[in-house]
């Protein structure tokens, strides 16, 4: 079991160690209800630096009231046992009090990269990702850290207020690892029923189908409508959205067919509803 903190202090305490050892240090922040998707993160971590450091906070921030803050999946002890066997040697742990004590005023908000796809979804969600990962960020001070390609916007809005809040990690992007199926793997694929986890993998198989038709210039309106049609067919619900952009500045694509250039950047998102649980996928449309 790797060594533990809750506290800013204990974490700072550890990090000033590792720097005066002469250690580069990489960070992947999670969530917790770790997957191979994490881990994948924290190998990658153990590639790039001599220390990987890892934190798990359940952020209230990023929750809208209605949303499943209070039921998202907590699993420490079995969280903590994965990370020690992925090679983390240290964990943040904080309780919520120590990352927003009484007083706390501040917010980050990214403009522009925050507004499209999740930010049009889920107004409140990258304002509290955004928060959250200047904090942590500024409380690692990594050479690195590390952040899933699942949640691309997610990578995008945070590389840009890294640059932007002169933090001065590198960020790297770490690929979606999948279940069998092409389903993406998430704490939240927990919530889905037998039934639901069948269907699931279709979200994933529809993503690479229209990403295959965009290479072989299939317009993007025509092969978006046809995707949505099947998820509709498969009993996927509420499509929260199903979108063409670019994969360097999120900028929208089509609805035409894709020029060589925009096919060179392309990338296909998506979020649907399958009963009460909230899937997102994306890919590049090349690498389809
Ligand atoms: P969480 O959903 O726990 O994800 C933590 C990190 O793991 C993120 O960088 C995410 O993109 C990555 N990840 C999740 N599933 C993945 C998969 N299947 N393949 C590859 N990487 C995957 O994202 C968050 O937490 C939070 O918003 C956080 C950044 C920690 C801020 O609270």
């Amino acid at each position: 079991i790797p060594d533990s903190t809750q506290t800013v202090a204990g974490l700072r305490d550890r990090i000033a160690q590792y720097r005066r050892a002469g250690e580069s240090i990489a960070f992947v922040p999670t969530m917790g209800a770790l997957h191979e998707g994490h881990l994948s993160l924290v190998r990658l971590g153990k590639q790039r630096a001599d220390r990987c450091v890892a934190s798990i906070f359940v952020n209230p921030k990023q929750f809208a009231a209605h949303e499943d803050l209070g039921t998202y999946p907590r699993r420490e002890t079995e969280d903590m046992k994965m990370l020690a066997g992925a090679g983390c040697d240290f964990v943040f742990l904080p309780q919520p009090e120590e990352m927003y004590p009484e007083g706390f005023a501040t917010s980050v908000k990214v403009e522009g990269l925050s507004e499209p796809l999740d930010g049009q979804s889920r107004p409140h969600f990258f304002g509290g990702v955004a928060t959250v990962v200047a904090k942590l960020l500024n409380q690692v001070r990594a050479d690195v850290a590390i952040f899933g390609e699942k949640d691309y916007q997610q990578l995008l809005v945070i590389r840009r207020l890294n640059e932007d809040l002169d933090i001065g990690s590198e960020i790297i992007g770490g690929p979606i690892v999948r279940e069998e199926d092409g389903l993406a793997m998430s704490s939240r694929n927990a919530y889905l029923s037998s039934v639901e986890r069948r269907i699931a993998g279709q979200l994933n198989k529809v993503l690479r189908q229209t990403a295959l038709k965009l290479t072989q210039g299939g317009d993007v309106l025509g092969s978006i409508e046809d995707g949505h049609a099947l998820l509709k067919h498969a009993g996927f619900g509420a499509i929260d959205y199903f979108e063409a952009r670019s994969g360097k500045d999120l900028s929208p694509l089509g609805p035409g067919k894709l020029t060589e250039e925009e096919l060179a950047h392309a990338r296909v998102f998506i979020a649907a509803m399958l009963g009460r649980t909230r899937l997102i996928d994306n890919m590049k449309v090349t690498e389809a």
